[in-house]
């Protein structure tokens, strides 16, 4: 028998060792997250990424009364993105959240099963990494890909 082992490399920063770019993704997100529409959880979250032709594109989960019919921050962004910018490629996203209080959560989110399948379709259409950044109130997550918050994903390819 052969063993393997996934291993998920994770930067941690604080908002001020970050790039201008990445701190502004982070601000973007956060704000986003002011435009979440949650009546229902109460739990806001937002998503900003930064396409190849220097857009950002923001999101936020948006709830219903029928739960399921709702989605999230990052599914909001990421069908938009694309809908609004086909040829564009995803370059990073930043995704931060806002507990029942209303206040940013200490620790990083991290995205849904979903949104992260979703995201790694983005992730092969760019034909490169696609950098996460989950944000918290502290401290900053950083990984090089989607594909490393979903190893062994489904692909036909
Ligand atoms: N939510 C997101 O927007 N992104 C995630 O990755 C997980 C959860 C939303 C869905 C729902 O509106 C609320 O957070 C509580 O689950």
């Amino acid at each position: 028998m052969k063993q393997l082992d996934i291993t998920t490399p994770i930067t941690i920063a604080r908002y001020e060792e970050l790039s201008t770019i990445e701190q502004k993704l982070v601000d973007e997100a956060r704000n986003a997250t002011l435009r979440a529409y949650a009546p229902y959880s109460k739990f806001s979250v937002g998503a900003a990424i930064l396409l190849s032709n220097g857009e950002i594109i923001t999101g936020a989960n948006q709830e219903n009364v029928a739960y399921p019919s709702g989605t999230c921050a990052e599914r909001t962004a990421c069908f938009y993105a694309h809908a609004q910018y086909p040829d564009a490629l995803f370059q990073t996203i930043a995704i931060a959240a806002r507990g029942t209080d209303g206040n940013e959560l200490p620790q990083p989110i991290s995205p849904c099963g979903s949104c992260r399948q979703s995201l790694l379709e983005y992730e092969m259409l760019a034909k490169g990494n696609v950098k996460v950044m989950l944000i918290g109130a502290d401290e900053i997550y950083i990984l090089p890909s989607v594909k490393s918050l979903l190893p062994l994903a489904f692909s036909e390819f």
